[in-house]
C-alpha cells in the first residue's frame, strides 16, 4: 500500500475529488430528460461501439445517493459533475423541466450534506437535440441559448456551487467533433471546424458574463492538454507538431489568456471565421478565476502530405499504453503545466480536473485488482507533487472517473472508474484503486 504515499505530503488545503459527466452516467431515459446530440449520434450506424448509448448508463438518477457515498467514503472532499442541458430544457419551447430542477436540487443537497464541494460544469457535451438539429455549434443561436441556460443554472443553483466551469474541453467540442468526426455530430469539414472552434469559445465568454452578472466569483473553463512532440527532428515534422500544438492547445490558450489566435493556424482558418471575430475575442478573454486541465497522454505528430488540409497525422508511440491505446506519459503533465504557467497563467489557480486511465478490469473472487490504474495514478500524483514544490499553484486533483461509464464513441467497452459498474444490474464494486485513495485520504484527513 505504499503507492500513494506521496498523498501524505500534499498541503492540507489541497482538494482531492472525483469527476463525472451527465450523459455518461445519469441515464437519459429517466426524469423526462430530452434527447441530445449523442442520442442522435448513437443512432448512426458505426459511430459508437456496438451502437450503444446513454439511455441507461449508470442509472445515476436513481443511484445518486449511493454514488455520493462512494465519493465521500473514498475520502474525497469534492465532486465534479455536469448539468445536463437537455434535462433542464428538454424541448424547444423554452419550458424548464421541473424534474430536472428537482434532481439537481437533491444532488446538491446530497453533496452539501456530505461536506463535498460541488464543482459544476455547464457543458460536458450533451447538446439538446433541437439545437443540434438546427446546426449545433455552427449556429450562433446555440450561443444565445447557452447564456439562457447559464442564467437558469445560476438562478436555481448558483449559491450552492463551489466552482463553475463553463465548457469542458472546447477542442473536443470543435476539432474532434467537426474535423475528425469522432464525436457528435460526426462532421468532417474544415469550415465547420473553424466556426465551432470560435463559437464554443464565444459561448464560454458570454456564459462567463452571465455568471459575473449573477455575482459568482469562482469561474473557469476546462481545457484538455496534450504534450505535443514531433516524430523526429526533421523540419517538416517539427512544423507539423507546431501546427498540431496550435490546434490542440494554443488556439484556446491564446484566445482565453491573450485575446488572440495563434498566427499560423489563423492564416488557415481566418477565411471561415466571422468578420468581427476580433471583437468576440475581447469577450472570450475576460478574466477567469481558475483554469482546469484534463491530462491523459502525449501526442506524437508526423508530417503526412496525404492528409487533407493540414498534412499531419498523430501516430502511435512506443510507451506502454492504456486500454484506450493512449501512451502512459506522466512527465507530460509536468511539461504541459510548466509551459502553460510560464506562457499564460502565471499564478492563476489550477485544478487538474481530469486524469485517469481505461483498463480491462476483471472481477476475481468479487474483487477488482486494478494494479495498472494504481500505478498510473501514483505516477501522475508524483508529477503533481513536483509541480507543487516548484511553487506552481495547483489547488486540486480530480480522478476520472468515479464510475465506469459511457465512454462516448467507445460505449461501455472502456472502463475508467475507481468503482466498477456491472451494467447488467447496476451493481457498484469499488476497485483496488478506490481503496488505495480511501486509505491514504482518510488517514491524511485525520493527520491534518
Ligand atoms: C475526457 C472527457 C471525459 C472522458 C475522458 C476519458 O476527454 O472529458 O468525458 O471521456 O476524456
Amino acid at each position: 500500500m505504499r503507492d500513494f504515499e506521496i498523498i501524505n505530503s500534499f498541503p492540507s488545503d489541497f482538494i482531492f475529488g472525483t469527476a463525472t459527466s451527465s450523459y455518461q452516467i445519469e441515464g437519459q431515459k429517466y426524469g423526462k430528460c430530452g434527447l441530445s446530440n449523442w442520442d442522435t449520434f448513437a443512432n448512426k450506424p458505426g459511430k459508437i461501439f456496438k451502437g450503444q448509448n446513454g439511455k441507461i448508463a449508470c442509472s445515476h438518477i436513481l443511484n445518486y445517493l449511493d454514488d455520493l457515498d462512494l465519493v465521500k467514503n473514498g475520502g474525497f472532499s469534492a465532486y465534479r459533475f455536469s448539468f445536463s442541458w437537455p434535462r433542464l430544457f428538454p424541448h424547444d419551447n423554452g419550458k424548464v423541466n421541473p424534474e430536472g430542477i428537482d434532481f439537481y436540487n437533491r444532488l446538491l443537497d446530497g453533496l452539501l450534506e456530505r461536506n463535498l464541494r460541488p464543482f459544476a460544469t455547464l457543458y460536458h457535451w450533451d447538446l439538446p437535440k433541437y439545437l443540434d438539429d438546427n446546426g449545433g455549434w455552427l449556429n450562433s443561436e446555440t450561443i444565445h441559448k447557452f447564456t439562457e441556460y447559464t442564467n437558469l443554472i445560476m438562478n436555481k443553483f448558483g449559491d450552492r456551487l463551489f466552482s463553475i466551469a463553463t465548457i469542458n474541453e472546447p477542442w473536443c467540442v470543435s476539432w474532434l467533433s467537426y474535423y475528425w468526426g469522432e464525436h457528435a455530430p460526426g462532421i468532417k469539414n474544415i469550415e465547420a471546424t473553424a466556426s465551432a472552434m470560435h463559437n464554443i469559445l464565444l459561448a464560454h465568454g458570454r456564459s462567463l458574463q452571465e455568471i459575473r452578472d449573477y455575482g459568482h466569483k469562482n469561474v473557469g473553463i476546462v481545457l484538455n492538454k496534450t504534450h505535443v512532440v514531433p516524430y523526429n527532428n526533421f523540419e517538416e515534422n517539427k512544423f507539423a507538431a507546431q501546427l498540431y500544438d496550435q490546434i490542440h492547445n494554443k488556439w484556446f490558450d491564446d484566445a482565453i489568456f491573450k485575446g488572440q489566435y495563434p498566427k499560423e493556424l489563423l492564416k488557415i482558418l481566418r477565411p471561415f471565421l466571422p468578420n468581427n471575430y476580433d471583437n468576440d475575442l475581447k469577450i472570450i478573454s475576460k478574466k477567469i478565476d481558475w483554469i482546469g486541465i484534463n491530462y491523459y497522454t502525449r501526442a506524437i505528430v508526423k508530417n503526412d502530405p496525404k492528409e487533407r488540409n493540414f498534412q499531419f497525422k498523430v501516430i502511435s508511440g512506443k510507451l506502454p499504453k492504456t486500454d484506450m491505446g493512449w501512451e502512459i506519459y506522466p512527465e507530460g503533465l509536468g511539461l504541459v503545466i510548466n509551459d502553460f504557467v510560464k506562457n499564460y497563467t502565471n499564478d492563476l489557480p489550477i485544478y487538474i480536473t481530469e486524469n485517469g486511465m481505461a483498463n480491462r478490469d476483471t472481477i476475481d473472487n468479487g474483487k477488482i485488482e486494478d494494479k495498472n490504474r494504481i500505478s498510473y495514478y501514483s505516477k501522475h500524483l508524483k508529477e503533481v507533487y513536483n509541480l507543487l514544490i516548484s511553487n506552481i499553484k495547483i489547488k486540486g486533483y480530480f480522478a476520472w472517473s468515479l464510475l465506469d461509464n459511457f465512454e462516448w464513441s467507445f460505449g461501455y467497452d472502456k472502463r475508467f472508474g475507481l468503482v466498477y459498474v456491472d451494467f447488467k444490474n447496476q451493481k457498484r464494486i469499488p476497485k483496488s484503486s478506490w481503496y488505495m485513495f480511501k486509505n491514504y485520504l482518510i488517514r491524511k484527513k485525520k493527520a491534518d
